[in-house]
């Protein structure tokens, strides 16, 4: 937030704006919170796609990074320097899983699972192969995605992973439910219970979200937590006091680019930037240092800025949203503007944008 105004006026829009202080400041903070709580941190790399920002969080001290699709990985290891990734996301199909045993050669690799037909095509994949997959289960804490739905199913998988050539079954992952911590944790270590009393180890229980990142104590059977959004932030974040707006990392900025009437103004950001994503909310985003106005609507290439007085915006004149959402917003344009510490704007890469696949 509060960049230079004259930086801003030379980056032409729609255009995503990171400032490199701030996540600098987000990312240590956040790992010290969990190297003082003895939680190993291992962040989800969905929210910015960018392997040089990846590479701040392992020198700060994660343990790894978490992607969620196998193209993905394979884009944000592009650059080098990051030797550890968990995919937290059934992988099925012959194309994926030769590409994750290629991935496996090159980075130390774990994925989840949960259920018999993807350990089976894990299997068949890593049979013979150098080291074991890891595999872990992932459990439905109660957010109703992916996961086994009881604690004995969660062993039940972990006993096949066992018994699975090529696979090694290496602990329980979920992605949780917000404000449920006794609920997750309840499961998770029944899970391991369950699991420990067959001799299988459980060295990893895996946990995550930024909504509940300062509550993590809450879940003490977890050993590692997954984050994204925490390193930009985000208006939900903000909205639910989990950080404060100074906090915000990545904005849009945009240009007004026709004042029809007093009380509306049109902006050059439409879904294609913000993207449609209300994650909960009302409006489209907030706009920086004008609380008054509300982004109501959203066409492909245009946002429609409402005031229940005048909006007092000029054609021509640039505005900074908070998006809603930030990991979908990472995901709509091809690179994002980082203010340096020197207060230069650097063009970099969303490498992984689009990785989907
Ligand atoms: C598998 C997984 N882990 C962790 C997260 C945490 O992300 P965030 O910190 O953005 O809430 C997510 C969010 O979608 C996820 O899907």
């Amino acid at each position: 937030m509060d960049k230079e105004i004259n930086l801003l006026q030379e980056i032409d829009t729609p255009a995503i704006i990171v400032d490199i202080n701030i996540v600098k400041e987000n990312i240590h903070k956040y790992q010290r919170y969990c190297d003082d709580i003895g939680i190993k941190l291992r962040p989800h790399i969905k929210t910015h796609k960018i392997p040089a920002l990846a590479k701040l969080q392992i020198e700060a001290g994660a343990v790894g990074i978490t992607a969620q699709k196998i193209s993905e990985a394979e884009a944000i290891i592009s650059e080098g320097g990051i030797n550890d990734i968990l995919i937290t996301y059934n992988i099925i199909g012959e194309q994926k899983l030769k590409a994750l045993r290629n991935l496996a050669n090159k980075v130390k690799t774990s994925v989840v699972a949960d259920s018999s037909f993807c350990i089976e095509g894990l299997s068949k994949t890593f049979e013979g192969a150098k080291e074991a997959l890891p595999v872990l289960v992932e459990c439905d804490t109660g957010a109703n995605r992916c996961g086994v739905i009881s604690p004995q199913e969660a062993c039940d998988l972990a006993e096949l992973i066992n018994r699975s050539p090529g696979l090694i079954f290496s602990g329980l992952m979920t992605y949780p439910p917000t404000s449920q911590a006794q609920k997750i944790n309840s499961f998770l270590t029944n899970a391991k219970k369950l699991i420990e009393a067959k001799n299988i180890a459980v060295n990893t229980v895996s946990i995550g979200g930024s909504p509940d990142m300062w509550k993590v104590k809450d879940i003490p059977v977890a050993t590692e937590y997954r984050i994204g959004t925490y390193i930009f932030n985000d208006r939900s974040l903000v909205e639910n006091k989990i950080c404060s707006v100074k906090k915000v990392a990545m904005t849009v900025l945009a240009t007004v680019v026709s004042t029809p009437t007093k009380n509306r103004a049109i902006i050059d950001a439409g879904s294609k930037v913000l993207t449609s994503d209300l994650f909960g909310m009302n409006d489209h985003g907030s706009i920086v240092n004008f609380p008054e106005l509300r982004i109501t609507q959203l066409t492909e290439e245009h946002g429609t800025i409402v005031s229940e007085q005048n909006t007092n915006l000029e054609i021509g004149q640039k505005i900074e949203i908070i998006p809603n959402h930030a990991c979908v917003v990472t995901n709509m344009l091809n690179e994002v503007n980082l203010i340096t510490e020197e207060k230069k704007i650097k063009k970099v890469k969303v490498i992984a944008r689009g990785k989907v696949w």
